[in-house]
C-alpha cells in the first residue's frame, strides 16, 4: 500500500501552499520500513505552563518515520499535553515542533491534521447509528466532518480501500453492523481505522487499552504494530504489559520531560524510572 501521492483519493483538501511538504521531500519518499532512522517529529526544549505550573518542562525528543513509539510516565507526567502540542490544540510558551520539514507551531489545528497527523481520543466517537463500513467510508470520503461524506460517492478504489482498513482493524466480518453494537474494544478500533482512512503519517493515540479485555488488549497490540508498518505510531499507555508486547522504543515522561528512553526492559530496571513511576 503506498502512502504518498495520491494522498487520501480525492477527500482531503491539498494543504496549504505554504503548508506543503517541499516536492524533492515527498519524490524522494521511501516506504517507512526503508526509511526507517530519519526523524518525522522532532520536539525540541518544548514548555507548557498552566498557570504557571509546567505541564511541560524543556521536553525534547524525536520520533523517527516508520517508528512505533510507547510513551509511559505517572499521572500528570505531561503525556496527554504532548500530544496536545504536536496537535496544535495547546500551544508551548516556548520550544519547537517539527513535523517533517514543517514547523508544526505555526499551523492551525486544520492545517495540521491536514499535513497527517491524526489523533485518537480515549473515548471512541464513532457514529453509533451508521454501519462499520459506513464509519469508514465517512472518514476516508471527507475528514473534516461526516456531512460532507454523505454526499460522497464512492469509487471501487474507495471500497477496496475501505475494505483493507477493515482488515487492518479485524472488523471486516462485522462490516454492516451498526457501530453502536460492537464491544468497547472494536469502537476503539474503529476509530482507529477512521484515522487509518485519512492515511495519517504519524498516529497519535492516547490509552488506547483502557477498560479493554485482555483479549481486546492483545488484538490492539497486533493492530497497532501493523498499521506501524507504514507509518510512525506514538502511544501513550499505563498497561505495561500492552508497553512490553508493543516492543518498541519507550520514552519515560515525568513532571514534563524525558526521563528515560530506550526498550523497555532498559527502562523499567533504571533506577529513577523506578524511583517515580514503577515504584510508586
Ligand atoms: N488545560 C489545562 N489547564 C490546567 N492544567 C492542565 C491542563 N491540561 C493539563 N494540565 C495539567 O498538566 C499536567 C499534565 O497533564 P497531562 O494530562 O498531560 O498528564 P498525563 O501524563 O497525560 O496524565 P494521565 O496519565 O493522568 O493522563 C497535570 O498536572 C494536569 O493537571
Ligand atoms: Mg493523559
Amino acid at each position: 500500500m503506498s502512502k504518498y501521492p495520491p494522498m487520501v483519493l480525492n477527500m482531503a483538501p491539498l494543504p496549504d501552499p505554504v503548508d506543503a511538504i517541499p516536492a524533492a521531500t515527498l519524490s524522494s519518499y521511501q516506504p517507512a520500513a526503508l526509511n526507517a532512522g530519519s526523524s518525522l517529529l522532532m520536539m525540541q526544549s518544548v514548555t507548557v505552563s498552566f498557570d504557571g505550573f509546567k505541564a511541560l518542562n524543556d521536553l525534547s525528543f524525536t520520533v523517527s518515520e516508520g517508528e512505533l513509539r510507547a510513551i509511559i510516565g505517572p499521572n500528570g507526567a505531561g503525556k496527554t499535553t504532548f500530544m496536545d502540542v504536536v496537535t496544535g490544540k495547546t500551544r508551548p510558551d516556548q520550544g519547537r515542533v517539527i513535523f517533517g520539514s514543517t514547523d508544526v507551531l505555526r499551523k492551525s489545528e486544520a492545517a495540521i491534521a491536514r499535513l497527517g497527523i491524526g489523533r485518537k481520543f480515549q473515548r471512541p466517537t464513532v457514529f453509533e447509528h451508521q454501519s462499520v463500513f459506513e464509519n469508514l467510508m465517512m472518514a476516508l470520503a471527507n475528514p473534516r466532518g461526516p456531512v460532507a461524506g454523505i454526499f460522497y460517492t464512492l469509487s471501487r478504489n474507495d471500497r477496496r480501500r475501505v475494505q483493507d482498513v477493515a482488515e487492518q482493524i479485524h472488523l471486516q466480518d462485522v462490516l454492516h453492523d451498526p457501530a453502536g453494537i460492537l464491544s468497547h474494544g472494536q469502537k476503539q478500533w474503529l476509530e482507529i481505522g477512521m484515522l487509518l482512512a485519512q492515511e495519517p503519517k504519524l498516529l497519535l493515540v492516547d490509552e488506547p487499552a483502557a477498560g479493554m479485555t485482555p483479549a481486546e488488549r492483545e488484538r490492539t497490540v497486533e493492530i497497532l504494530r501493523e498499521v506501524s508498518q507504514a507509518r510512525s505510531v506514538v502511544v501513550i499507555e499505563h498497561d505495561m504489559e500492552f508497553v512490553r508486547n508493543l516492543d518498541c522504543r519507550v520514552t519515560v515522561m515525568h513532571e514534563g520531560s524525558v526521563l528515560a528512553e530506550g526498550f523497555i526492559d532498559h527502562v523499567v530496571n533504571n533506577s529513577e524510572v523506578i524511583d517515580v513511576y514503577l515504584g510508586r
